[in-house]
């Protein structure tokens, strides 16, 4: 197994963000400042310093108005089990969610280490300690489940065509849209909400939203099935070393 110690990591981050990296940049002469250790993933800082080199770029530097669902979502966190967290950010999720670790499908995202799940765990537990607050779970759960699409489409009629189909927001039946996002964004987009973009979290039963969430995956394209979104799928196989 070749992994990088994940020191290398953290040093590499630390050097793009004070932006002298490399003995090279330094003038002929120039003393060396004493090498400070970086923070571990098992502090604050550790994990906020990854946080900005991993996963702000999509994610928004403070969780919000990235590319995805928030995840400064108290109520998200309060439901998803670290294992489920873990999964996603090591092999990732759909087309655009990448995956960290050895386990990535086409190979790891990050481009200096195969993180292990030990080293997710603690990043997903410093989020947690960052973002979540205790509570009662949604009642809906975490995981995504699929229910009878064909009662799915009234479900929709009834509750969300009022805003989705008469633009007050966004289209969320535009082959596109569901060509990018996952069952599992759909899910967490129903049951969450968008705290970010003023919508609510969802009133409806766990039944329902199961129907809702098939109803709309009944409705992406072919050449983006579900099989297609599904990291777990298996992969073309991977062109070039990804491993350096
Ligand atoms: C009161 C208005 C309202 C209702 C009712 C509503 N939504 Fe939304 N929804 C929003 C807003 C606002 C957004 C944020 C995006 C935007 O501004 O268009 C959104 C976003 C979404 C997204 C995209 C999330 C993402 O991460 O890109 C999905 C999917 C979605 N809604 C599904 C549903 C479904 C399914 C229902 C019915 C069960 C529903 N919504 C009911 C207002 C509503
Ligand atoms: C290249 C852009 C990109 C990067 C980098 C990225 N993400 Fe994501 N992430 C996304 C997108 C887009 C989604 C939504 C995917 C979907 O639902 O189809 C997502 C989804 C997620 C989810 C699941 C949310 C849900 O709905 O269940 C988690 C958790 C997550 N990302 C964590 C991370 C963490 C932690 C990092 C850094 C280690 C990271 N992401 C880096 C783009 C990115």
């Amino acid at each position: 197994m070749k992994r990088s110690p994940l020191v290398m990591v953290l040093s590499m981050s630390t050097c793009v963000a004070l932006s002298a990296c490399g003995r090279g940049a330094l003038p002929p002469g120039a003393v060396e400042a004493a090498a400070v250790p970086p923070p571990g993933l098992d502090t604050p800082e550790g994990v906020a310093n990854f946080w900005s080199s991993n996963c702000a770029g999509c994610h928004g530097a403070d969780g919000q108005l990235g590319a995805a669902r928030p995840l400064d979502d108290p109520l998200w966190w309060r439901t998803m089990p670290d294992a489920q967290v873990v999964e996603t950010v090591a092999v990732g999720l759909g087309r655009l969610m990448p995956g960290f670790s050895a386990r990535a499908k086409g190979g790891p995202y990050i481009a200096y280490a195969n993180l292990g799940d030990a080293e997710i765990e603690l990043v997903v537990k410093g989020l947690r300690a960052r973002w979540g607050t205790p509570g009662e779970p949604a009642a809906a759960g975490a995981a995504v489940r699929l229910g009878d699409a064909a009662r799915g489409a009234s479900v929709f009629a009834n509750a969300c065509a009022s805003c989705h189909a008469n633009g007050t927001a966004a289209s969320v039946t535009d082959p596109m849209f569901l060509a990018n996002i996952t069952d599992q964004g759909l899910w967490s987009a129903v049951v969450f909400g968008r705290p970010d973009l003023g919508k609510a979290a969802t009133t409806l039963s766990p039944g329902e939203v199961a129907d809702v969430v098939a109803h709309l995956a009944a409705m992406r394209p072919a050449w983006a099935s579900a099989a297609a979104l599904d990291p777990a799928a298996p992969s073309k196989p991977a062109t070039g070393d990804s491993t350096p």
